[in-house]
């Protein structure tokens, strides 16, 4: 189907998109925890004050944004609408798959460009308070892709990600999009819903165990692409992975006729749901660290510091 075709279904629907806002949330709460305190002054100043320089709190922003007049044309950066055919062939291809007007991939790449420079003005006193508003979405876009990215049914056309796949969970029918974006989740931590003002307990813990390496495939692994100077690769390699869960457990193991709460499919899902969220947040931690760099100050200290016991 068209990509333009899809956009206006979907905003006719009125689908959801994306990780609930509050995982989003959550996903920005765990990426502060990986900040160095340079980096954190730095997006302190990028944000608009009411974020309190906080980007878990900034992170869901780009779900209402979509759906306004004026933020419509950003609706379909949340997503990468592969064209294959999950459970019996996964395969993204960029050139491809990403629509003309952008995808989560290019968006990921347009933003981190623009905050590139955003950052480069806070460093030179040109920004302060969060008052360039490209900047400050610039922030709030990357943050909330880093989720979306890790989110198996944002790469994949399928029945528009997953939105217009009906199941049953907990006797009601649900979308299979919905059960990945906030059943599973809420599910796996026994919550109704997270906080949008600081971090939850339930992804306390999932820093602590990114920090323990008690994950089954180890945290490292997943910065083997994290250079900001290629965010188009990096991005893409990241949809890639999202995409190879649709074919090997989101519809590889769906079953239409048994309720998904009960059948062993949603418990099944945790370590997925998990480790998509840890990668997201470790991912966008690491991501801002490497942008924002070291301070000046700092590097100059070190070099006389160098300069001097090589004297
Ligand atoms: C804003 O952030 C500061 C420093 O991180 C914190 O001490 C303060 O409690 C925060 N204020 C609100 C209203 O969250
Ligand atoms: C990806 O898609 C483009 C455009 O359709 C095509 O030219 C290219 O050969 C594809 N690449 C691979 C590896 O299949
Ligand atoms: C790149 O970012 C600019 C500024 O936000 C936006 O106007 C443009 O549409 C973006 N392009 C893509 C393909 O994401
Ligand atoms: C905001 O920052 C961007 C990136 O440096 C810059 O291109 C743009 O001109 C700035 N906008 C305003 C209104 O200063
Ligand atoms: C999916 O469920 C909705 C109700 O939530 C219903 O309107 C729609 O027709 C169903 N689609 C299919 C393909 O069964
Ligand atoms: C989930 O929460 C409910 C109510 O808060 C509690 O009764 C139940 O024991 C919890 N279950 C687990 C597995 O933690």
């Amino acid at each position: 189907m068209n990509f333009r075709h899809l956009t206006s279904i979907s905003l006719f629907l009125g689908i959801s998109s994306g990780w609930n806002t509050d995982v989003h949330n959550q996903i920005g709460f765990m990426a502060e925890e990986f900040l160095s305190p340079y980096t954190a002054s730095i997006l302190g100043q990028i944000l608009e004050p009411q974020y309190n320089g906080s980007i878990g709190r900034a992170a869901a922003w780009a779900d209402a944004y979509a759906h306004t007049q004026e933020g419509r044309f950003s609706y379909q950066w949340h997503w990468i609408d592969v064209h294959d055919n999950p459970p019996s062939s996964c395969n993204l291809n960029f050139t491809r798959d990403c629509a003309p007007g952008g995808c989560v991939v290019s968006a990921i790449a347009n933003q981190t460009n623009i905050l590139r420079e955003c950052i480069a003005d806070v460093e030179s006193g040109a920004l302060t308070g969060g008052t360039n508003l490209t900047c400050s979405y610039a922030l709030k876009w990357v943050s909330h892709f880093f989720g979306d990215i890790a989110q198996p049914l944002h790469a994949s056309e399928r029945a528009i990600g997953g939105n217009l796949f009906n199941v049953t969970f907990g006797g009601k029918i649900a979308r299979l999009h919905a059960v990945w974006d906030k059943w599973i989740p809420y599910t796996d931590a026994n919550v109704t819903a997270f906080s949008t003002q600081s971090i939850d307990p339930f992804f306390t813990a999932l820093v602590a165990r990114i920090r323990a390496d008690k994950f089954f495939e180890a945290p490292y692994m997943w910065l083997a692409c994290s250079d900001p100077t290629t965010p188009t690769e990096c991005a893409t390699q990241w949809a890639r992975e999202s995409n190879k869960w649709t074919c090997d457990y989101v519809y590889g193991k769906v079953d239409q006729e048994s309720d998904l709460a009960t059948n062993g499919y949603t418990v099944g899902a945790f370590p997925i749901v998990e480790l998509q969220i840890s990668k997201a947040a470790l991912r966008l931690g690491t991501w801002l660290n490497k942008l924002v760099g070291t301070p000046e100050t700092f590097k100059h200290e070190k070099q006389i510091v160098l300069g001097s016991t090589t004297e």
